[in-house]
């Protein structure tokens, strides 16, 4: 039960990416990947507990763990502007479980508010309710591709294991 996974990466919600990435860049000195896409149309959350369209533009620092993810408001749920700016969530990728941990921390009296699934319903990525943890949410990711693409829609770079990412391949 007890979380023993170190923290991945900081989520931060901002209303304006690219002025987010120039920022943080300028305060802490970090690279941030170019802007992609976590697009779905298989989001669940409180605003529509049917699976919907989810898009929301993200970067990613270079440096880390924990790395800093910024993410631009998106509609009307976890990601909108009404949730404000500042802390979203701490992530924790490639869990081994995110159905069973759902369970355990449901068990706890933790609920779920923000889900990706894939086409089977599996969870891709859920997050926890906000109001559980004192206004931060933990997010849980599955280690099987996530669906990212880039801006503009292209496909995203490929990473080492072969799923999609957010940086191109390291010349050797
Ligand atoms: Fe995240």
């Amino acid at each position: 039960m007890a979380l023993t996974e170190p923290i991945h990466h900081i989520g931060l919600l901002v209303a304006d990416l690219e002025e987010a990435i120039e920022r943080w860049s300028l305060a802490t000195g970090y690279r941030f990947s170019e802007v992609a896409r976590y697009q779905t149309d298989f989001y669940v959350d409180h605003s529509d507990a049917h699976p919907h369209h989810h898009d929301a533009r993200i970067s990613f620092s270079k440096e880390g763990p924990p790395f800093i993810e910024l993410m631009e408001f998106h509609g009307v749920g976890t990601h909108s502007a009404a949730q404000g700016e500042g802390i979203h969530h701490l992530g924790f990728m490639d869990h081994p479980d995110v159905e069973g941990k759902k369970r355990d921390l449901s068990a706890c009296g933790m609920g779920c508010d923000g889900m990706a699934l894939d086409e089977d319903g599996k969870i891709l990525l859920w997050f926890t309710k906000k109001e559980d943890l004192h206004g931060i949410r933990l997010e849980f990711v599955s280690p099987v591709p996530q669906p990212i693409v880039m801006d503009d829609g292209r496909p995203a770079y490929i990473d080492e294991r072969g799923f999609p990412g957010l940086w191109p391949p390291e010349r050797a």
